[in-house]
């Protein structure tokens, strides 16, 4: 099995990195973003993973599904979304989009992580907290590898009651969110010293240096890779001041 995912700060590819290791997995494993995701479209069977944005998919996501439409028909693909609290039908969101282009969805996991967004005060938790939620993870992703094995997919998300509480538990309300890339992003030019780090990484190349400084555009899949990287603390999305840089390296010691 391939697998292709987004990952922002890297809760996800902890994720589909431990699936297939469990598995005994040597296919192609490649960012959404990198050359080798095109090589990993080639297989018959593809892993798709990337995390929930408002019970839904990123739009980079979609736009990938939808860029590679021809690609899809016949193809076998298990899905994985990652999640701070509540994704709903998370992989179904993908799964009927997948289906729509003649794909076939062998199952679909839905693993709770901490969450990334660290310019929202009301989701932070303490590190001991988020360590227990990656141990709980960690526990569920080697149970799901060994139901796969025997042959037994888990379905998470792909259920029409999951459908449900995905569209009326969030969906509904942040549709706008999720329906293309965002302009949202926010540098504050008196803390960046222009690294670059934000730019190198950001999977839609989003952001550019000039004059030493860091630029955003409107391309923004709001993974909130560069937020969390910015060894200045220069940069915002969603809300207006940044409490904490969460990502799965700092979360897992
Ligand atoms: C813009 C945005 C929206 C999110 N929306 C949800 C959500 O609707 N439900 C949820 O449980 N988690 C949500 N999260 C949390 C992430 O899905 C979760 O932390 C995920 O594991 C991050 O994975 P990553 O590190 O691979 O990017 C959201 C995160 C971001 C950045
Ligand atoms: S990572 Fe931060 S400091 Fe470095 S260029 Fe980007 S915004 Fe500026
Ligand atoms: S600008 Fe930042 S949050 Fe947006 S896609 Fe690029 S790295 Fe992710």
């Amino acid at each position: 099995m391939n697998a292709i995912y987004l990952s922002g700060s890297g809760n996800t590819k902890h994720v589909v990195t431990l699936l297939l290791n469990e598995l005994g997995n040597t296919g192609i494993c490649a960012p959404i973003e990198s050359e080798d995701a095109m090589k990993a479209l080639e297989g018959d069977e593809i892993l798709i993973a990337y995390p929930t944005m408002f019970s839904n998919i990123p739009y980079l996501v979609r736009d990938f599904i939808n860029s590679h439409g021809s690609s899809w028909k016949g193809k076998k693909i298990f899905l994985i979304t990652t999640m701070g609290l509540f994704a709903g039908d998370g992989t179904g969101c993908a799964a009927r989009l997948l289906k729509k282009y003649g794909a076939e969805i062998t199952g679909g996991l839905q693993i709770v992580m901490p969450d990334s967004i660290g310019d929202c005060k009301a989701l932070k938790k303490s590190k001991e907290q988020n360590k227990a939620i990656i141990d709980k993870a960690d526990k569920r992703i080697i149970e799901a590898a060994k139901q796969i094995r025997e042959g037994r997919y888990p379905k998470e998300g792909l259920s029409f009651a999951a459908h449900l509480a995905g569209l009326f538990g969030q969906r509904l309300w942040f549709y706008n969110k999720t329906t293309g890339y965002t302009d949202k992003v926010r540098i504050d030019p008196s803390k960046c010293i222009g690294c670059g780090i934000c730019a190198k990484n950001c999977p839609t190349q989003n952001i550019k240096i000039a004059d030493g400084k860091a630029a955003a555009n409107s391309q923004c899949t709001m993974c909130y890779r560069c937020v969390n990287y910015c060894p200045k603390q220069a940069i915002t999305l969603l809300g207006k001041t940044l409490y904490e840089q969460p990502t799965y390296d700092k979360n897992s010691m």
